[in-house]
Protein backbone atom coordinates (compact mmCIF):
# COMPACT_ATOMS: atom_id res chain seq x y z
CA UNK A 1 0.00 0.00 0.00
CA UNK A 2 1.38 3.53 -0.91
CA UNK A 3 0.69 6.31 1.74
CA UNK A 4 1.59 9.92 0.38
CA UNK A 5 1.44 13.35 1.57
CA UNK A 6 -2.01 13.86 -0.67
CA UNK A 7 -4.02 12.12 -3.49
CA UNK A 8 -2.99 13.96 -6.62
CA UNK A 9 -6.45 14.00 -8.62
CA UNK A 10 -9.48 13.64 -6.05
CA UNK A 11 -12.46 12.93 -8.24
CA UNK A 12 -15.87 14.17 -7.42
CA UNK A 13 -18.05 11.79 -9.18
CA UNK A 14 -21.30 14.13 -7.28
CA UNK A 15 -24.13 12.15 -5.37
CA UNK A 16 -26.50 14.07 -7.85
CA UNK A 17 -25.01 12.64 -11.04
CA UNK A 18 -27.62 9.74 -11.16
CA UNK A 19 -30.71 9.53 -9.06
CA UNK A 20 -30.49 13.07 -7.44
CA UNK A 21 -30.32 13.47 -4.00
CA UNK A 22 -29.09 10.77 -1.54
CA UNK A 23 -32.25 10.22 -0.23
CA UNK A 24 -34.20 9.80 -3.66
CA UNK A 25 -36.47 6.95 -3.86
CA UNK A 26 -35.03 3.75 -5.48
CA UNK A 27 -38.31 2.52 -6.94
CA UNK A 28 -37.85 5.27 -9.68
CA UNK A 29 -36.10 3.89 -13.05
CA UNK A 30 -32.33 3.38 -12.11
CA UNK A 31 -29.48 2.91 -14.39
CA UNK A 32 -28.08 -0.10 -12.18
CA UNK A 33 -30.16 -0.45 -9.22
CA UNK A 34 -34.37 -0.23 -8.79
CA UNK A 35 -36.05 -1.34 -5.61
CA UNK A 36 -39.32 -3.03 -5.61
CA UNK A 37 -42.39 -1.93 -4.76
CA UNK A 38 -42.10 -4.06 -1.68
CA UNK A 39 -38.83 -1.57 -0.53
CA UNK A 40 -36.93 -5.05 0.18
CA UNK A 41 -36.26 -6.08 -3.17
CA UNK A 42 -33.39 -4.86 -4.79
CA UNK A 43 -32.86 -5.69 -8.65
CA UNK A 44 -28.77 -5.18 -9.99
CA UNK A 45 -28.12 -4.81 -13.45
CA UNK A 46 -24.76 -4.98 -14.71
CA UNK A 47 -22.25 -2.42 -15.11
CA UNK A 48 -18.29 -2.02 -16.45
CA UNK A 49 -17.27 0.17 -14.00
CA UNK A 50 -17.11 1.78 -10.56
CA UNK A 51 -15.85 5.38 -10.20
CA UNK A 52 -16.28 8.39 -8.04
CA UNK A 53 -16.38 9.81 -4.61
CA UNK A 54 -17.97 8.07 -1.85
CA UNK A 55 -18.32 9.45 1.71
CA UNK A 56 -18.70 6.22 3.68
CA UNK A 57 -20.80 6.67 7.30
CA UNK A 58 -19.15 6.82 10.48
CA UNK A 59 -17.79 3.31 11.47
CA UNK A 60 -20.41 1.04 13.70
CA UNK A 61 -17.73 -0.54 15.67
CA UNK A 62 -16.75 2.65 17.46
CA UNK A 63 -20.17 4.39 17.46
CA UNK A 64 -21.62 1.94 19.28
CA UNK A 65 -18.71 1.96 22.08
CA UNK A 66 -19.00 6.01 21.76
CA UNK A 67 -22.53 5.36 23.04
CA UNK A 68 -22.24 3.16 25.50
CA UNK A 69 -19.31 4.81 27.55
CA UNK A 70 -20.92 8.28 27.12
CA UNK A 71 -23.68 7.23 28.48
CA UNK A 72 -21.50 6.05 32.00
CA UNK A 73 -19.29 9.38 31.62
CA UNK A 74 -20.03 12.83 33.48
CA UNK A 75 -21.06 15.03 30.98
CA UNK A 76 -22.16 15.99 27.81
CA UNK A 77 -20.28 13.96 24.91
CA UNK A 78 -20.79 15.52 20.97
CA UNK A 79 -20.12 12.53 18.38
CA UNK A 80 -19.92 13.85 14.71
CA UNK A 81 -20.76 11.31 11.64
CA UNK A 82 -22.16 9.21 14.45
CA UNK A 83 -23.02 5.99 12.53
CA UNK A 84 -26.80 5.88 11.14
CA UNK A 85 -26.88 2.11 10.99
CA UNK A 86 -30.26 0.24 12.46
CA UNK A 87 -27.53 -1.24 15.05
CA UNK A 88 -26.40 1.68 16.16
CA UNK A 89 -29.82 2.91 16.67
CA UNK A 90 -30.64 -0.42 18.44
CA UNK A 91 -27.36 0.83 21.00
CA UNK A 92 -28.72 4.34 21.28
CA UNK A 93 -32.95 2.99 22.26
CA UNK A 94 -30.83 1.08 24.88
CA UNK A 95 -29.11 3.36 26.51
CA UNK A 96 -32.02 5.52 26.76
CA UNK A 97 -34.28 3.06 28.43
CA UNK A 98 -30.99 3.27 30.99
CA UNK A 99 -31.90 6.92 31.76
CA UNK A 100 -29.52 8.20 28.82
CA UNK A 101 -30.75 11.17 27.33
CA UNK A 102 -29.48 12.00 23.52
CA UNK A 103 -30.70 13.68 20.20
CA UNK A 104 -28.86 13.79 16.97
CA UNK A 105 -28.68 16.52 15.22
CA UNK A 106 -29.24 16.29 11.31
CA UNK A 107 -27.50 19.26 8.94
CA UNK A 108 -28.27 17.74 5.72
CA UNK A 109 -25.68 20.63 4.29
CA UNK A 110 -22.79 19.12 6.25
CA UNK A 111 -21.14 16.27 4.23
CA UNK A 112 -20.87 13.96 7.24
CA UNK A 113 -24.07 12.20 8.64
CA UNK A 114 -24.84 14.55 11.45
CA UNK A 115 -24.17 14.58 15.26
CA UNK A 116 -25.13 13.00 18.22
CA UNK A 117 -25.50 14.82 21.75
CA UNK A 118 -25.01 12.10 24.28
CA UNK A 119 -25.83 13.26 28.17
CA UNK A 120 -23.99 11.72 30.89
CA UNK A 121 -25.71 9.38 33.14
CA UNK A 122 -22.43 8.77 35.51
CA UNK A 123 -21.51 4.68 35.90
CA UNK A 124 -25.19 4.02 37.66
CA UNK A 125 -27.39 3.94 35.05
CA UNK A 126 -30.59 3.89 36.05
CA UNK A 127 -32.91 0.59 36.35
CA UNK A 128 -35.06 0.01 32.98
CA UNK A 129 -38.73 0.07 33.05
CA UNK A 130 -38.73 -2.36 30.36
CA UNK A 131 -37.07 -5.07 28.36
CA UNK A 132 -33.50 -3.58 26.18
CA UNK A 133 -34.29 -4.57 22.66
CA UNK A 134 -30.61 -4.87 20.54
CA UNK A 135 -32.67 -5.63 17.68
CA UNK A 136 -30.04 -7.31 14.87
CA UNK A 137 -27.17 -6.00 16.94
CA UNK A 138 -24.60 -8.23 18.45
CA UNK A 139 -22.55 -5.54 19.31
CA UNK A 140 -25.82 -4.12 21.50
CA UNK A 141 -26.13 -7.21 23.45
CA UNK A 142 -22.83 -8.41 24.09
CA UNK A 143 -20.90 -5.01 24.78
CA UNK A 144 -23.79 -3.41 26.70
CA UNK A 145 -23.93 -6.69 29.16
CA UNK A 146 -20.45 -5.43 30.05
CA UNK A 147 -21.74 -2.51 31.81
CA UNK A 148 -24.98 -4.41 32.83
CA UNK A 149 -23.42 -6.56 34.64
CA UNK A 150 -22.08 -3.59 37.39
CA UNK A 151 -25.48 -2.23 37.70
CA UNK A 152 -27.19 -2.24 40.84
CA UNK A 153 -30.08 -3.66 38.94
CA UNK A 154 -31.79 -6.50 36.87
CA UNK A 155 -32.13 -6.09 32.92
CA UNK A 156 -33.38 -7.74 30.53
CA UNK A 157 -31.90 -8.01 26.81
CA UNK A 158 -33.86 -9.58 23.52
CA UNK A 159 -33.07 -9.35 20.01
CA UNK A 160 -34.88 -10.23 17.11
CA UNK A 161 -35.00 -13.37 15.10
CA UNK A 162 -31.32 -13.93 13.99
CA UNK A 163 -29.64 -12.49 17.34
CA UNK A 164 -31.72 -14.70 18.89
CA UNK A 165 -30.37 -17.72 17.52
CA UNK A 166 -26.37 -15.82 18.22
CA UNK A 167 -24.03 -17.58 20.77
CA UNK A 168 -24.03 -15.79 24.23
CA UNK A 169 -22.33 -17.81 26.32
CA UNK A 170 -18.59 -16.47 26.04
CA UNK A 171 -19.94 -13.10 27.90
CA UNK A 172 -21.88 -14.93 30.17
CA UNK A 173 -18.67 -17.03 31.49
CA UNK A 174 -16.72 -13.89 32.31
CA UNK A 175 -19.37 -11.84 33.65
CA UNK A 176 -20.29 -15.00 35.74
CA UNK A 177 -16.74 -15.33 37.02
CA UNK A 178 -16.79 -11.66 37.89
CA UNK A 179 -20.34 -12.08 39.87
CA UNK A 180 -22.64 -11.44 37.81
CA UNK A 181 -25.80 -13.40 37.62
CA UNK A 182 -27.31 -14.36 34.04
CA UNK A 183 -29.35 -16.85 32.63
CA UNK A 184 -30.32 -16.80 29.24
CA UNK A 185 -32.76 -19.34 27.04
CA UNK A 186 -31.38 -22.82 26.19
CA UNK A 187 -27.97 -23.21 24.80
CA UNK A 188 -26.90 -19.80 26.19
CA UNK A 189 -28.81 -17.80 23.52
CA UNK A 190 -30.78 -14.43 24.42
CA UNK A 191 -32.91 -13.41 25.81
CA UNK A 192 -30.95 -12.53 28.58
CA UNK A 193 -31.25 -11.56 32.01
CA UNK A 194 -28.69 -10.05 33.80
CA UNK A 195 -28.70 -9.40 37.66
CA UNK A 196 -25.84 -6.60 38.07
CA UNK A 197 -23.87 -5.42 40.76
CA UNK A 198 -20.23 -5.15 42.66
CA UNK A 199 -17.91 -7.25 40.49
CA UNK A 200 -14.40 -9.13 40.85
CA UNK A 201 -11.63 -8.58 38.35
CA UNK A 202 -10.77 -11.48 36.42
CA UNK A 203 -7.91 -12.32 34.44
CA UNK A 204 -9.90 -13.48 31.29
CA UNK A 205 -8.77 -15.97 28.22
CA UNK A 206 -11.57 -16.38 25.78
CA UNK A 207 -11.68 -19.18 23.70
CA UNK A 208 -12.46 -17.37 20.73
CA UNK A 209 -10.79 -14.38 18.92
CA UNK A 210 -13.59 -11.63 19.70
CA UNK A 211 -13.65 -7.87 20.06
CA UNK A 212 -17.04 -7.61 21.13
CA UNK A 213 -16.26 -10.00 23.96
CA UNK A 214 -13.04 -8.46 25.10
CA UNK A 215 -14.45 -4.94 25.25
CA UNK A 216 -17.96 -6.55 27.33
CA UNK A 217 -14.91 -7.67 29.55
CA UNK A 218 -13.09 -4.16 29.77
CA UNK A 219 -16.23 -2.45 30.36
CA UNK A 220 -17.26 -4.79 33.69
CA UNK A 221 -13.81 -3.91 34.59
CA UNK A 222 -14.66 -0.41 35.58
CA UNK A 223 -17.00 -1.84 37.84
CA UNK A 224 -14.90 -4.40 39.45
CA UNK A 225 -12.58 -3.87 42.35
CA UNK A 226 -8.92 -3.96 40.81
CA UNK A 227 -7.71 -5.00 37.77
CA UNK A 228 -9.22 -7.03 35.11
CA UNK A 229 -7.45 -8.30 32.26
CA UNK A 230 -8.17 -9.88 28.59
CA UNK A 231 -5.95 -11.89 27.26
CA UNK A 232 -6.91 -12.98 23.55
CA UNK A 233 -6.32 -15.68 21.56
CA UNK A 234 -5.18 -13.35 18.40
CA UNK A 235 -5.17 -9.87 17.84
CA UNK A 236 -8.97 -8.32 17.23
CA UNK A 237 -10.29 -4.83 16.71
CA UNK A 238 -9.12 -2.69 19.73
CA UNK A 239 -11.60 0.23 19.45
CA UNK A 240 -13.04 -0.38 23.09
CA UNK A 241 -9.31 0.14 24.51
CA UNK A 242 -9.08 3.54 22.58
CA UNK A 243 -12.24 4.78 23.15
CA UNK A 244 -12.08 3.62 27.12
CA UNK A 245 -8.40 5.59 27.27
CA UNK A 246 -10.30 8.85 25.17
CA UNK A 247 -12.95 9.05 27.27
CA UNK A 248 -10.19 9.32 30.53
CA UNK A 249 -9.86 5.77 31.69
CA UNK A 250 -6.46 3.91 31.39
CA UNK A 251 -5.90 0.88 29.57
CA UNK A 252 -2.62 -0.62 29.28
CA UNK A 253 -2.40 -3.35 26.58
CA UNK A 254 1.28 -5.41 26.24
CA UNK A 255 1.06 -8.79 24.05
CA UNK A 256 -2.16 -9.95 23.55
CA UNK A 257 -3.44 -8.65 27.21
CA UNK A 258 -5.43 -5.72 27.78
CA UNK A 259 -5.86 -4.82 31.44
CA UNK A 260 -8.10 -2.00 32.93
CA UNK A 261 -8.31 -1.08 37.23
CA UNK A 262 -12.06 -0.41 38.07
CA UNK A 263 -13.26 2.54 39.79
CA UNK A 264 -12.39 4.90 37.16
CA UNK A 265 -14.55 7.46 36.20
CA UNK A 266 -15.14 8.51 32.53
CA UNK A 267 -14.86 12.25 31.46
CA UNK A 268 -17.56 12.98 28.44
CA UNK A 269 -15.73 13.87 24.91
CA UNK A 270 -15.75 15.15 21.44
CA UNK A 271 -15.29 13.32 18.74
CA UNK A 272 -15.56 12.60 15.08
CA UNK A 273 -16.45 8.86 13.87
CA UNK A 274 -13.86 8.13 11.03
CA UNK A 275 -15.59 6.24 7.96
CA UNK A 276 -16.38 2.77 8.54
CA UNK A 277 -13.32 0.65 6.67
CA UNK A 278 -16.14 -2.43 6.70
CA UNK A 279 -18.63 -0.58 4.78
CA UNK A 280 -15.54 0.49 2.66
CA UNK A 281 -14.85 -2.68 1.76
CA UNK A 282 -18.02 -2.87 -0.85
CA UNK A 283 -16.83 -0.17 -3.15
CA UNK A 284 -13.38 -1.09 -2.92
CA UNK A 285 -14.32 -4.35 -4.57
CA UNK A 286 -16.17 -2.72 -6.80
CA UNK A 287 -13.42 -0.86 -8.24
CA UNK A 288 -11.37 -4.31 -8.37
CA UNK A 289 -14.01 -6.03 -10.11
CA UNK A 290 -13.26 -3.67 -13.22
CA UNK A 291 -10.06 -2.68 -14.31
CA UNK A 292 -9.82 0.82 -14.95
CA UNK A 293 -12.09 1.70 -12.52
CA UNK A 294 -11.31 4.45 -9.52
CA UNK A 295 -12.68 5.18 -6.14
CA UNK A 296 -12.22 7.82 -3.90
CA UNK A 297 -13.45 7.55 0.00
CA UNK A 298 -11.95 10.26 2.05
CA UNK A 299 -12.10 10.01 6.37
CA UNK A 300 -12.09 6.10 6.36
CA UNK A 301 -10.91 4.85 9.75
CA UNK A 302 -6.95 3.27 9.67
CA UNK A 303 -6.49 1.70 12.13
CA UNK A 304 -4.50 -0.96 12.18
CA UNK A 305 -6.42 -4.14 14.05
CA UNK A 306 -8.96 -3.14 10.95
CA UNK A 307 -6.62 -1.97 8.07
CA UNK A 308 -5.50 -5.34 7.06
CA UNK A 309 -8.24 -5.98 4.11
CA UNK A 310 -6.17 -3.13 2.60
CA UNK A 311 -3.05 -5.02 2.45
CA UNK A 312 -4.91 -8.16 1.39
CA UNK A 313 -6.76 -5.94 -1.69
CA UNK A 314 -3.36 -4.79 -3.01
CA UNK A 315 -1.61 -8.40 -2.54
CA UNK A 316 -4.42 -9.35 -4.98
CA UNK A 317 -4.10 -6.34 -6.83
CA UNK A 318 -6.23 -2.89 -6.31
CA UNK A 319 -4.05 -0.34 -6.33
CA UNK A 320 -4.47 1.74 -3.12
CA UNK A 321 -3.27 4.91 -2.05
CA UNK A 322 -3.60 6.43 1.54
CA UNK A 323 -2.90 10.21 1.69
CA UNK A 324 -4.21 12.47 4.74
CA UNK A 325 -3.34 10.44 7.67
CA UNK A 326 -4.94 11.93 10.53
CA UNK A 327 -5.28 10.89 14.10
CA UNK A 328 -8.94 11.71 15.65
CA UNK A 329 -9.50 10.45 19.60
CA UNK A 330 -6.62 7.59 19.36
CA UNK A 331 -8.28 6.39 15.97
CA UNK A 332 -6.46 6.99 12.51
CA UNK A 333 -7.89 8.10 9.91
CA UNK A 334 -7.00 8.37 6.43
CA UNK A 335 -8.59 9.23 2.52
CA UNK A 336 -8.04 5.99 0.56
CA UNK A 337 -8.06 6.09 -3.53
CA UNK A 338 -8.35 2.60 -5.22
CA UNK A 339 -7.88 1.97 -9.15
CA UNK A 340 -8.47 -1.45 -10.51
CA UNK A 341 -6.03 -3.47 -12.13
CA UNK A 342 -5.64 -6.88 -12.13
CA UNK A 343 -7.53 -8.81 -9.83
CA UNK A 344 -5.62 -11.78 -8.39
CA UNK A 345 -6.81 -14.65 -5.77
CA UNK A 346 -5.12 -15.24 -2.68
CA UNK A 347 -5.78 -17.32 0.64
CA UNK A 348 -7.55 -16.03 3.89
CA UNK A 349 -6.34 -17.79 7.09
CA UNK A 350 -5.61 -17.87 10.69
CA UNK A 351 -4.71 -13.86 12.33
CA UNK A 352 -5.91 -12.65 8.84
CA UNK A 353 -8.93 -14.39 8.85
CA UNK A 354 -9.97 -12.82 12.60
CA UNK A 355 -8.70 -9.55 11.32
CA UNK A 356 -10.89 -9.47 7.69
CA UNK A 357 -14.14 -11.33 9.51
CA UNK A 358 -16.84 -8.81 8.44
CA UNK A 359 -14.88 -8.35 4.85
CA UNK A 360 -14.67 -11.67 4.02
CA UNK A 361 -18.49 -11.94 2.66
CA UNK A 362 -17.84 -9.39 0.14
CA UNK A 363 -14.30 -10.93 -1.01
CA UNK A 364 -16.17 -14.43 -1.45
CA UNK A 365 -18.43 -12.79 -3.37
CA UNK A 366 -16.49 -11.27 -6.12
CA UNK A 367 -13.65 -14.30 -5.63
CA UNK A 368 -15.07 -15.96 -9.10
CA UNK A 369 -13.98 -12.93 -11.18
CA UNK A 370 -10.43 -13.36 -9.68
CA UNK A 371 -7.41 -15.02 -11.46
CA UNK A 372 -6.55 -17.85 -9.11
CA UNK A 373 -9.67 -17.91 -7.06
CA UNK A 374 -9.74 -17.58 -3.44
CA UNK A 375 -9.43 -19.81 -0.13
CA UNK A 376 -10.66 -18.53 3.15
CA UNK A 377 -9.70 -20.98 6.23
CA UNK A 378 -10.08 -21.00 10.28
CA UNK A 379 -13.47 -18.85 9.84
CA UNK A 380 -15.70 -21.26 11.22
CA UNK A 381 -17.04 -17.66 13.66
CA UNK A 382 -18.63 -16.76 9.89
CA UNK A 383 -21.30 -19.41 11.20
CA UNK A 384 -22.47 -17.11 14.11
CA UNK A 385 -23.03 -13.96 12.41
CA UNK A 386 -26.07 -12.36 11.54
CA UNK A 387 -26.69 -15.30 9.12
CA UNK A 388 -24.02 -18.39 8.54
CA UNK A 389 -22.09 -16.94 6.07
CA UNK A 390 -20.00 -19.71 4.70
CA UNK A 391 -23.47 -21.19 4.00
CA UNK A 392 -24.84 -17.52 2.65
CA UNK A 393 -22.55 -17.28 0.43
CA UNK A 394 -21.70 -20.75 -1.25
CA UNK A 395 -25.73 -20.63 -1.73
CA UNK A 396 -25.53 -17.60 -3.54
CA UNK A 397 -22.41 -18.21 -5.45
CA UNK A 398 -24.33 -21.61 -6.56
CA UNK A 399 -27.05 -19.53 -7.88
CA UNK A 400 -25.02 -17.45 -9.68
CA UNK A 401 -23.71 -20.27 -11.69
CA UNK A 402 -19.98 -20.59 -9.57
CA UNK A 403 -18.07 -23.07 -8.59
CA UNK A 404 -17.50 -23.45 -4.54
CA UNK A 405 -16.39 -25.64 -2.26
CA UNK A 406 -18.31 -25.32 1.21
CA UNK A 407 -15.89 -26.44 3.94
CA UNK A 408 -16.87 -26.48 7.75
CA UNK A 409 -14.43 -23.35 8.84
CA UNK A 410 -14.08 -21.63 5.37
CA UNK A 411 -14.25 -21.67 1.35
CA UNK A 412 -12.82 -22.33 -1.79
CA UNK A 413 -13.75 -20.32 -4.90
CA UNK A 414 -12.19 -21.14 -7.75
CA UNK A 415 -11.06 -17.98 -9.93
CA UNK A 416 -11.83 -17.20 -13.60
CA UNK A 417 -15.75 -17.84 -13.68
CA UNK A 418 -18.06 -16.26 -15.21
CA UNK A 419 -21.34 -15.60 -13.41
CA UNK A 420 -24.67 -15.02 -14.25
CA UNK A 421 -27.66 -13.22 -13.18
CA UNK A 422 -30.03 -14.79 -10.32
CA UNK A 423 -32.70 -14.43 -7.85
CA UNK A 424 -30.61 -14.30 -4.45
CA UNK A 425 -31.59 -13.90 -0.68
CA UNK A 426 -29.89 -11.84 1.55
CA UNK A 427 -30.78 -14.19 4.30
CA UNK A 428 -31.77 -11.40 6.42
CA UNK A 429 -28.21 -10.06 6.50
CA UNK A 430 -26.61 -6.83 5.84
CA UNK A 431 -23.87 -7.90 4.54
CA UNK A 432 -24.27 -10.71 2.49
CA UNK A 433 -27.04 -8.10 0.97
CA UNK A 434 -24.14 -5.58 0.15
CA UNK A 435 -21.45 -8.42 -0.76
CA UNK A 436 -23.70 -10.22 -3.61
CA UNK A 437 -25.09 -6.25 -4.89
CA UNK A 438 -21.66 -5.62 -5.60
CA UNK A 439 -21.04 -9.51 -7.77
CA UNK A 440 -23.58 -8.50 -9.35
CA UNK A 441 -22.44 -5.54 -10.84
CA UNK A 442 -20.33 -8.03 -13.30
CA UNK A 443 -22.67 -10.60 -13.45
CA UNK A 444 -24.35 -11.22 -17.20
CA UNK A 445 -28.09 -10.04 -16.59
CA UNK A 446 -29.76 -8.70 -13.77
CA UNK A 447 -30.05 -10.61 -9.94
CA UNK A 448 -32.68 -9.91 -7.85
CA UNK A 449 -31.76 -9.64 -4.21
CA UNK A 450 -34.64 -10.67 -2.03
CA UNK A 451 -34.69 -8.91 1.72
CA UNK A 452 -31.60 -5.88 0.25
CA UNK A 453 -33.59 -3.41 2.39
CA UNK A 454 -31.37 -5.56 5.55
CA UNK A 455 -28.40 -3.22 4.53
CA UNK A 456 -30.20 -0.45 6.42
CA UNK A 457 -28.35 -2.87 9.66
CA UNK A 458 -25.00 -0.88 8.89
CA UNK A 459 -25.35 0.93 5.55
CA UNK A 460 -29.03 2.56 5.09
CA UNK A 461 -27.91 4.70 1.92
CA UNK A 462 -25.71 1.62 0.29
CA UNK A 463 -27.77 1.11 -2.37
CA UNK A 464 -27.68 5.10 -3.29
CA UNK A 465 -24.33 5.29 -3.34
CA UNK A 466 -23.65 2.20 -5.17
CA UNK A 467 -25.76 3.69 -7.87
CA UNK A 468 -23.73 6.70 -8.12
CA UNK A 469 -20.43 4.93 -8.85
CA UNK A 470 -21.33 2.00 -11.05
CA UNK A 471 -20.50 2.84 -14.74
CA UNK A 472 -20.78 1.94 -18.53
C1 LIG B 1 -17.19 -6.26 16.25
C2 LIG B 1 -16.44 -7.41 16.32
C3 LIG B 1 -16.64 -8.55 15.42
C4 LIG B 1 -17.36 -8.13 14.16
C5 LIG B 1 -18.58 -7.30 14.45
C6 LIG B 1 -18.20 -6.05 15.22
C7 LIG B 1 -16.94 -5.20 17.24
O1 LIG B 1 -17.44 -9.52 16.08
O2 LIG B 1 -17.71 -9.26 13.40
O3 LIG B 1 -19.21 -6.93 13.25
O4 LIG B 1 -17.40 -4.06 17.05
O5 LIG B 1 -16.27 -5.49 18.23
P1 LIG B 1 -16.81 -10.59 17.10
O6 LIG B 1 -16.37 -9.87 18.29
O7 LIG B 1 -17.94 -11.54 17.38
O8 LIG B 1 -15.67 -11.23 16.39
Amino acid sequence: MEVRGQIAEVRTLTFTSAIGPLTSDLSQNLRYIKFMPDGSTAVVRPARMARGLVRIPGDKSISHRYAMLAAIAEGTSRFHNFSEARDCASTLDCVGKLGCVWKREQDKDKDDEGTIEVHGVGPRLNAPAEILDCGNSGSTMRMLSGILAGQPFTSELRGDESLSRRPMARIMTPLSEMGARISSSEGGRPPLRIHGGPLKPIHYRPGVASAQVKSCVLFAGLFAAGETVVEEPMRTRDHGEIALRAFGAEVERTGNASRIVGGQRLRAIEAHVPGDLSSAAFFLCAAALFAGSQITLPGILMNPTRARLLDILVQMGLKISVAHLEEHQGELVGSIEARGAKWRGTVIAGADTAALIDEIPVLAAVAPYTEGGLEVRDAKELRVKESDRIAAVAANLRKMGAEVEERPDGLRIPGGQHLHGAELDSFGDHRIAMAFAVAALRAEGETTIHGADAAGVSYPAFFQELETVAGR
